[in-house]
């Protein structure tokens, strides 16, 4: 293999250390954060995200506690408990894990979540200041990506990043935050989606390519240009009979091909994933911090 494995698993142990520094810290003033998470039905996915978000918080010393809610539980139930854990004062995060079942509206769902104890960055209150340029927290991931940039030193400034995919959860947010004025931005973005022309044309170009659709393997080495730093978002399920789960993790990228022609490659698993979980536990402790009155908001 050619390419430079970007370890997000390491990166992520290194960020957690700090957060764990940060809890001990936040304890030391009689402050313990604490995090909720909300699943509603039993995607299999989603099930094993917050588990290991749960663990996460546990192995951090982060109080967590996940609301398992019925599929069938109709929107305002959902809504009502979401007033309960904004108003309570022991609560510094609520997360609420996506996608929600079809019969729930997403949108007023996140709308309803007090934005200050909000650790995904989904409230319209914190696109909008991430969208200016003065965030109150990060969305998680897109957060990630970064710190595996930094963390690497990949250089962004100048650069011509590819982002496929624009979803609110990965592209969308860390397009935004990637042409941002700061060192660890300063990017030429371009974010392609499912009804972009020429993709593979686009994708050559990039000196970045972040792919985030939920496609397996679905960038290919023809799509990369040689010495490209290629970050995979996707964790997706492909039916193999020879594993005793049934299924094995492809990413977004065909890593044996692109491997050998990109300078630099997120792993699945490994990659994007633990990244995304370490944020939140950042996420997490910086909510209680603001909550609590120690970091003073903007
Ligand atoms: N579903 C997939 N990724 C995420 C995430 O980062 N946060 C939430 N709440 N749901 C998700």
């Amino acid at each position: 293999m050619k390419a430079l494995l970007l370890d997000g698993k390491k990166v992520a142990g290194h960020i957690k250390e700090d957060v764990a520094r940060q809890v001990e810290e936040l304890k030391s003033r009689n402050i313990l954060p604490r995090l909720v998470v909300v699943l509603v039905g039993k995607d299999p996915a989603s099930e094993v995200y917050v588990r290991n978000k749960a663990r996460a918080c546990e192995k951090l010393g982060i109080q967590s506690e996940t609301i398992h809610l019925d599929e069938k539980t109709g929107e305002e139930e959902l809504l009502r408990q979401i007033r309960l854990l904004n108003e309570e004062r022991s609560v510094h995060g609520i997360l609420v894990q996506l996608p929600l079942p079809g019969h729930m509206d997403s949108d007023k769902v996140i709308a309803a979540i007090n934005p200050d104890k909000d650790v995904d960055c989904f409230h319209p209150r914190n696109v909008g200041l991430l969208m200016q340029g003065h965030p109150y927290l990060l969305p998680c991931t897109p957060a990630g990506i970064v710190e595996i940039l930094k963390y690497y030193t990949i250089d962004t400034q100048g650069k011509h990043i590819v982002i496929l995919g624009r979803s609110n959860i990965v592209g969308k947010p860390l397009a935004n935050m990637l042409v941002q004025k700061n060192k660890w931005a300063n990017a030429t973005v371009t974010l392609a989606h499912s009804r972009t022309k020429n993709i593979r044309e686009l994708c050559v170009q990039a000196d970045i390519l972040v792919a985030a659709i939920g496609k397996p393997a679905f960038v290919t080495a023809d799509m990369v240009k040689e010495g490209a730093t290629v970050i995979d978002v996707g964790i997706n399920r492909v039916d193999d009979g020879d594993s005793p789960r049934g299924y094995r993790l492809s990413g977004d990228v065909h890593f044996e091909t692109v491997a050998q022609k990109a300078a630099a490659i997120t792993p699945v698993p490994g990659g994007v994933g633990p990244m995304t979980i370490a944020m939140l536990m950042q996420n997490t402790v910086t909510a209680a911090r603001y909550i609590s009155g120690i970091k003073e908001q903007i």
